[in-house]
């Protein structure tokens, strides 16, 4: 078996080989002055099992494209299985048509990585499980709400209420509250489809003096967070923290969500950033050593 670290998953890829004790291959990669990706293996991969290791956050197209490029070169060297760990998978919002005359985004994605290749994928905190049995191969979720959980009650904030910005991230909060043994409740949200404008229904929840903790799979825009940040506060949470696996943090999100009244912001190495504090790998390395003995 081989880990494959992607140009955009790089540092998480090898901490995961580290951990399973597995050997690299390292690739050359580098974008050519107009912009296409160009990536060559520097490794033996005939008759191996390999992973490729490589998240598709922002710029999402070329990451993906390298992700394809990899699966092709191993296969044409030889590899006799393809998994690809995917810590962020993109375009999985858009898993149905919303409005009429839309595409469906990721069913695209999933056709195009088979045909590249990959027999199989295993992703993280996918924004709806539900999409990965329309892939054309195994695909599997995990979830690392635990590892963020557990950050914030080895930090002190057992008890914490989480709190989940919106019905779909419900699941979420309540995987934390298992954790921080404390309440758990969600906010309903509304989103524009034509302009993006977040609203939320207000609710009441018993936080005054608590330690609140929004815990949603990504933040993107950040608009959600601070809608959400603005209800605790006013409800009168002492301390509010912005938590997420996968942080994104567009533009001025991270600005935002701070003045919204958020302490900290949280997020995982499944989108490398100076947020990413937890790192996904021992939940990914115990995923490949389940997959080796099963
Ligand atoms: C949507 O349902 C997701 O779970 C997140 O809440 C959303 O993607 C966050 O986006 P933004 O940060 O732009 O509000």
């Amino acid at each position: 078996m081989k880990i494959i670290p992607g140009p955009a998953s790089k540092q998480l890829g090898e901490k995961i080989a580290e951990l399973i004790n597995a050997e690299t291959v390292p690739i050359i990669f580098k974008t050519f002055p107009d912009g296409e990706s160009y990536i060559r293996l520097e490794g033996e991969v005939q008759n191996q099992e390999v992973f490729i290791v490589q998240t598709t956050s922002p710029p999402q197209d070329a990451k993906i494209m390298q992700l394809a490029f990899i699966a092709d070169a191993a296969k044409r060297n030889g590899a006799k299985k393809v998994t690809a760990i995917v810590p962020y998978l993109a375009y999985a919002r858009q898993d149905k048509a919303f409005l009429q005359g839309e595409a469906i985004s990721i069913e695209i994605i999933a056709r195009m990585l088979k045909a590249a290749g990959i027999d199989s994928l295993i992703t993280v905190n996918v924004h709806q499980e539900k999409v990965l049995k329309k892939f054309p191969f195994p695909a599997k979720n995990v979830s690392a709400i635990r590892l963020l959980a557990e950050y914030f009650r080895n930090k002190g904030y057992a008890g914490a209420f989480a709190l989940a910005p919106d019905q779909g991230a419900m699941q979420i909060a309540e995987e934390a509250k298992k954790v921080l043994g404390g309440e758990c409740g969600y906010l309903e949200k509304q989103r524009d489809r034509y302009t993006g404008q977040i609203s939320v229904e207000k609710k009441t929840f018993d936080v005054r003096g608590k330690t609140a903790i929004i815990f949603d799979d990504i933040i993107s825009t950040g608009g959600t967070i601070v809608a959400a940040s603005k209800v605790l506060k006013e409800l009168g949470a002492q301390k509010v923290f912005a938590v997420c696996v996968h942080p994104l943090l567009i533009g001025d999100a991270e600005r935002r969500i701070l003045e919204a009244g958020a302490e900290e912001i949280v997020g995982t190495d499944t989108v490398p950033s100076h947020v990413s504090k937890v790192s996904i790998a021992p939940l990914i390395s115990g995923i490949i050593r389940e997959h080796k003995s099963g």
